[in-house]
């Protein structure tokens, strides 16, 4: 088994990525919409949560295994979509899907991936495909498609981007030294979508449901914050409902996906699973996750940049460190799996 790093890794992974990435991805990375308001609370919110331990319980063996659209995994985190592999480390999604696989943790790969689907298909595990879909929904049929054929378990649509919005901290670099096509490899020579108009601002329920018939997959609507919006999504047919702020990069100021998980979670009462990201640094946060309700949870920045800093190798220790992490954790607060850490009082 991959060996846990040791404290204070995230620092060391970051100060690596930063020392390795061309300048342009390094900042596109790190970059927020707005001030960072949401992005910087994010990671906050997790912090400030407290448990209250059970304890005279034998907490020699525990699991937090579980299925997930049809398909078993061992840990319940697991990597969320984003895009850029490619230009972090040469293997990309392939070295991702690998250390996903390994780790038995979802793994949900960007509509713009930098690898075609079906060799991502062989390099891992199962994996779900993230959808943005575009104004004319003919224009991103082919890619879902694709994505469907080469094998992908469920759909994953976001739904807080009905446009990219501006993001900050980018200053002016230019991505001349990058090569953008590794963010467009399943769109078959397809122009990049630049303007504003070409995304799907006019997203509807109906999208849902007529997603899932034309894919026949699961699709789980991910960038949702109010229980209002949940309650719609399982009327549209959703198979799981995603507590996202898209990393605090689209609307500042939105609330913590950590202040927002327990409202959307008492709403879907159990009827799909519910998943959750933003600001999920380690172990710790994970089990504050799973104690609010979440079912899974899932990390965007800090696989990326352990990518860059290490390649597929690295993204192994750091999901073998959240692991250890989140099972000292478990342990040391008296739960032997998932539907116990819901009586933690967090
Ligand atoms: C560089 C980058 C690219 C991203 N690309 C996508 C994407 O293609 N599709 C998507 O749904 N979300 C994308 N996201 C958002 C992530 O899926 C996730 O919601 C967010 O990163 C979680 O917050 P965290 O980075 O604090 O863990 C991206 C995020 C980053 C940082």
């Amino acid at each position: 088994m991959t060996e846990a790093l040791p404290g204070g890794w995230l620092d060391d992974v970051l100060a690596r990525a930063e020392e390795r990435l061309p300048r342009s991805v390094w900042r596109y990375v790190m970059a927020t919409a707005g001030e960072g308001i949401t992005s910087a609370e994010n990671t906050e919110a997790w912090r400030r949560i407290r448990f209250v331990p059970r304890v005279l319980r034998d907490v020699r063996e525990v699991s937090l295994a579980g299925e997930l659209h049809g398909d078993a995994y061992r840990l319940p985190f697991g990597i969320a979509p984003t895009s850029l592999q490619r230009a972090a480390d040469p293997e990309g999604e392939l070295a991702m899907a690998r250390a996903a696989a390994i780790a038995g943790v979802p793994h949900v790969v960007s509509s713009n991936a930098g690898h075609r689907f079906a060799e991502i298909a062989a390099a891992g595990g199962p994996w779900w495909l993230q959808a943005y879909l575009t104004a004319d929904r003919a224009d991103c049929l082919p890619m879902l498609e694709s994505a469907a054929a080469a094998g992908a378990r469920a759909i994953i649509l976001t739904v807080d981007l009905p446009f990219p919005g501006t993001k900050h901290d980018v200053g002016d670099d230019d991505f001349s030294d990058v090569d953008l096509s590794w963010h467009r490899a399943n769109y078959d020579g397809r122009a990049v979508s630049t303007q504003r108009g070409e995304w799907a601002a006019d997203l509807a329920p109906a999208d849902v449901s007529w997603l899932g018939d034309h894919l026949g997959l699961p699709v789980v609507v991910k960038g949702v914050l109010h229980p209002d919006d949940a309650e719609t999504c399982l009327d549209a047919g959703a198979a799981a409902v995603w507590v996202s702020n898209h990393g605090g990069r689209q609307l500042d100021r939105t609330i913590t996906t950590a202040s927002a998980l327990p409202a959307v979670a008492a709403r879907v009462g159990g009827r799909v699973p519910v998943y959750v990201d933003g600001g999920v640094h380690g172990g710790a946060d994970v089990l504050a996750a799973l104690a609010l309700g979440a079912d899974a949870v899932f990390l965007g920045r800090v696989p990326l940049l352990a990518l860059a800093a290490g390649g597929e190798e690295l993204v192994g220790s750091v999901l073998a460190t959240v692991e250890a992490e989140l099972e000292e954790n478990l342990r040391l607060a008296g739960c032997r799996n998932a539907a116990e850490t819901r009586q933690l009082g967090a």
